[in-house]
């Protein structure tokens, strides 16, 4: 029996998706990259916008179109989506199988059930699942995400995180850390923690500072990040832990989501544009060669020109490397789903142009501020045209290398130039 995984969403679900992998494995159903091949059609998907849903369902009818021409197919929808929308997916997208985040172990046993002539159904209680001790296979030869903590119980007004994976819960730091090894093992050489919101880890009196700490000291390990960072729950123990542990690399991702304090309190997030800026300043002043990254969010509901304009303010003060950013798109059943009034469509979309074209030109000086500096690159893939290869810095930037390097390799290199929007480098020692 073989199948078929389509993944859609965060780095969380491209984890996930190894883990759905690995759990499929070892029931005997082997993966295929040939849908048409495929008895199982999968896809895990995200919720966290209509955009990323709109997108999965296309995919669906797809799928839909294979199972016309072979009826034993069985079309299954994993994930957050499978969460949000349940039996609608059976009723009206013709899938057989529905499996929330915490139920994937299950897959296996529903999939012999439908051969079996069992009717479609869905498997969606959040149990507070961890996967603890399934170690998914390694996704690259360079870098891996590890998982260290599931949910969030932050209920930002807009967010449907916490609706379809359940509320935060943290892996034991032993699962954690044997998964790492084992990836070193492998040849890994730099692991990125994940975590909803990763600063709130907790398991058994450890915390995360305490998680870095037994992380950064394991051997062969080149290099540490995490994602994401609640800017409530940065400080300075955390920019200490940056600053002085080994291989921790000095990159943040702080969403920031508006420059203005009336939408930050309607969005639920617990602080003000100052105490962002203030947070901002004290990481910067610890750690000097800070990369900074973002998540932001216009046409929030009764977003003004005024609010707006506080968030490019920020924008402009901090200067993100680089930042994601996005028109507030209406979550059913969350808060700000039902907050009015809502910023015209047009106005949304012009204010969310306007803030790409001005955090596009910072993000170019930041990447041009990196010509003629020295950076120790971690080799992470070939180039995607060319003969050359592309690695990272330790601050996060990706830089071209004309040269072709192994996967895996640490060079180290000077910024010659930028190519469109990409710093490239030439070696400088080997
Ligand atoms: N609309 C638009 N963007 C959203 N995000 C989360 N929920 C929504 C929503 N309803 C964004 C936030 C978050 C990122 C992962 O997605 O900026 O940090
Ligand atoms: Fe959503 Fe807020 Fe949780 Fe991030 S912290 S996932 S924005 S609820």
């Amino acid at each position: 029996m073989k199948f078929y995984l389509q993944v859609y969403g965060c780095q969380m679900n491209v984890y996930e998706a190894g883990i759905i992998r690995q759990i499929l494995n070892r029931a005997g159903i082997e993966e295929t990259e040939n849908e048409s091949a495929a008895d199982v059609l999968l896809m895990i998907t995200c919720s966290v916008r209509k955009h990323a849903e709109m997108r999965a369902l296309g995919r669906l009818r797809m799928f839909s179109a294979q199972k016309k021409n072979d009826p034993k197919k069985i079309i299954g929808v994993l994930g957050c989506m499978a969460q949000r929308l349940g039996e609608e997916l059976i009723s009206e997208h013709d899938v057989d199988l529905v499996v929330g985040p915490d139920n994937y172990s299950v897959i296996p046993e529903l999939i012999k059930k439908l051969q079996n002539g069992d009717a479609p159904g869905t498997v969606l209680s959040l149990t507070g699942e961890c996967y603890s001790d399934i170690y998914p296979v390694a996704q690259n030869h360079a870098t891996a995400t590890v998982i260290a903590m599931r949910g969030c119980s932050n209920f930002c007004s807009y967010c449907i995180v916490p609706y379809v994976k359940g509320p935060e819960r943290s892996r034991p730091l032993k699962n954690i850390l044997l998964e790492i090894k084992q990836l070193i093992d492998k040849g890994i050489k730099e692991i990125t923690l994940l975590g909803q919101n990763i600063l709130a880890y907790k398991n058994d009196g450890i915390d995360f500072v305490a998680l870095l700490r037994s992380v950064s000291e394991i051997n062969g390990l080149k290099r540490v990040r995490f994602l994401t960072s609640h800017p409530k729950d940065l400080n300075e123990k955390v920019l200490a832990a940056i600053r002085s542990l080994p291989h921790l690399c000095p990159q943040l991702h702080l969403p920031l989501q508006s420059g203005s304090n009336r939408i930050l309190e309607l969005m639920n997030r617990h602080y003000t544009r100052e105490e962002y800026l203030d947070k901002v300043t004290m990481a910067r002043d610890l750690i000097p060669d800070l990369s900074l990254t973002t998540d932001i969010i216009v046409g929030f509901p009764t977003e003004t020109e005024e609010d707006f304009n506080a968030t490019l303010d920020v924008v402009a003060k901090v200067k993100f490397d680089f930042a994601y950013m996005f028109k507030f798109s209406p979550r059913p059943g969350t808060k700000a789903a039902d907050f009015t009034p809502p910023v015209p469509p047009a106005e949304a979309s012009r204010r969310l142009s306007e803030l790409i074209k001005i955090q596009n030109q910072i993000t170019l000086d930041s990447n041009r501020a990196m010509i003629g500096k020295e950076y120790e690159l971690l080799i992470e893939a070939k180039s995607p045209r060319g003969k050359g290869s592309l690695g990272r810095t330790r601050h996060g930037k990706v830089v071209i290398l004309d040269e072709p390097f192994t996967p895996g390799n640490l060079v180290n290199v000077m910024i010659t130039e930028i190519r469109g929007w990409t710093p490239v480098g030439k070696i400088i020692r080997r």
